[in-house]
C-alpha cells in the first residue's frame, strides 16, 4: 500500500516539480493551496494546471489561506512570474476545486486517515492554522517534510527563506507542535541546482510532460540567474519529497529548530542549533551564561546525492506521456 500524503503549497515551478514527482510514489490524498510565490488565488489555478496537463486530476485541490497568520500578505513575483508559473504555455484550468477551505480540507481528511504524512512546501499557514484549529490532528500525523528555512543564509533577507518569512507565526506553530519534522532548508535545496545540462535531460526525454517539465525547470532557472547570476535554480521543493521517497538522498542531523519572530533583521530565520547547545540538560551554555534548554525538533536536511536526485527526477518524470 502507498504511503498517504498532502502537498500543501504555492506553485511555484519547484511546487510543480514537487507535485509531479509526489504522484508517482506516494496515495496524495490532496493538494491544499497557500500564498506565497504568489496569490492563493494563482496558487490555485497553478494547482490545478499542473494536475491536467499530467493528468492526475483524480487528486483533490482546495485552495487555502490568502494572508499569513498575523502580518500582511507579500508574495513574491520575482522568482516565478507574474502568473507564479510564468514559462511554459498551459491552458486554463477547467477542473475545479474542492469546495473547503483548505484548512478545514486539511482537518477532514487527516481525522478521516490515520499515518498521514504532510509535505509543506510553501508559508506554513495552513498547516498552522489547521493545528490551532483541530489540535487531534497531530496524532494522525506520520511525519511533516517540509521545504523552508536555512540553516545560515536566506533568500529574501539575509538570513530567512521566503516559506518561513511570509508566515514566521505559522512555521513557530509548526516547529513547536511535537510532529517529528524534516526540513529541507536553502542550505540542502541549493544543492539540487538545475544547471542546463541537467534540464536538458527532461526535454531529452522527448514526451509531452517532458518538454513542458523542460519549460518549467529553464524559465525559473533564468530568473535565479537574473538574480543571483547562478547557472541553475534550486529545485528547492521537490527536494522535501525526494527525502521521503529515498531517504538515502540526504545526509541529516537531528536538532533545534526555533523559528525568529522577533529580529529586526532576523524575523523568519530558523535558528538551527547545529552545536547543540540548547540540548536539555547540557552545561551552562555559551560566554553569556544564558540557559535554554530545548529538545531535538527537527532532522535538518544538509547534504544532497545531487546527481541521484536528477536521476529521480528525470525517471519520474519519463512515467508520465
Ligand atoms: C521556496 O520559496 C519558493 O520560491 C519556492 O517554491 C520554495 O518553496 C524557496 O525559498
Ligand atoms: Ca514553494
Amino acid at each position: 500500500m502507498l504511503r498517504k500524503l498532502i502537498i500543501d503549497c504555492d506553485p511555484g515551478h519547484d511546487d510543480a516539480l514537487a507535485i509531479l514527482l509526489a504522484a508517482k510514489y506516494f496515495d496524495v490524498l490532496g493538494i491544499t493551496t497557500v500564498h506565497g510565490n504568489q496569490t492563493v488565488e494563482k496558487t490555485t489555478r497553478n494547482a490545478l494546471r499542473i494536475l491536467e496537463f499530467s493528468g492526475m486530476t483524480h487528486i483533490p485541490v482546495a485552495r487555502g489561506s490568502e494572508v499569513p497568520l498575523i502580518q500582511p500578505l507579500v508574495v513574491h513575483p520575482f522568482g516565478h512570474g507574474e502568473s507564479g508559473l510564468d514559462g511554459p504555455d498551459l491552458p486554463d484550468p477547467v477542473t475545479s476545486v474542492d469546495p473547503r477551505h483548505g484548512v478545514d480540507f486539511l482537518i477532514d481528511t487527516l481525522m478521516a486517515h490515520e499515518d498521514v504524512t504532510l509535505a509543506p512546501v510553501g508559508p506554513l499557514t495552513n498547516v498552522g492554522a489547521a493545528l490551532r484549529k483541530e489540535p487531534r490532528i497531530r496524532a494522525h500525523i506520520r511525519e511533516i517534510s517540509l521545504m523552508g528555512g536555512a540553516t545560515a543564509v536566506g533568500n529574501t533577507a539575509p538570513v530567512s527563506e521566503l516559506n518561513v518569512e511570509c508566515d514566521p507565526e505559522a512555521a513557530h506553530i509548526v516547529f513547536t507542535s511535537g510532529v517529528p519534522i524534516k526540513m529541507v532548508g536553502l542550505n540542502l535545496t541549493r544543492q539540487a541546482e538545475a544547471t542546463p545540462e541537467r534540464c536538458e535531460r527532461f526535454r531529452a526525454l522527448g514526451t509531452r510532460v517532458g518538454q513542458i517539465v523542460f519549460e518549467i525547470v529553464s524559465w525559473y532557472s533564468g530568473r535565479v540567474k537574473l538574480a543571483y547570476g547562478l547557472p541553475g535554480a534550486s529545485l528547492h521543493d521537490a527536494c522535501a519529497i525526494a527525502w521521503l521517497i529515498d531517504p538515502s538522498l540526504i545526509e541529516a542531523v537531528t536538532c533545534h529548530v526555533g523559528v525568529e519572530l522577533h529580529g529586526q533583521y532576523t524575523r523568519g530565520m530558523t535558528v538551527c542549533d547545529l552545536r547543540h547547545i540548547t540540548r536539555p540538560g547540557a552545561p551552562i551554555q555559551g560566554f553569556g551564561g544564558v540557559v535554554v534548554s530545548e529538545p531535538a525538533n527537527a532532522e535538518i536536511g544538509m547534504k544532497l546525492d545531487v546527481e541521484r536526485f536528477f536521476d529521480l527526477l528525470v525517471n519520474t518524470i519519463a512515467m508520465y506521456p
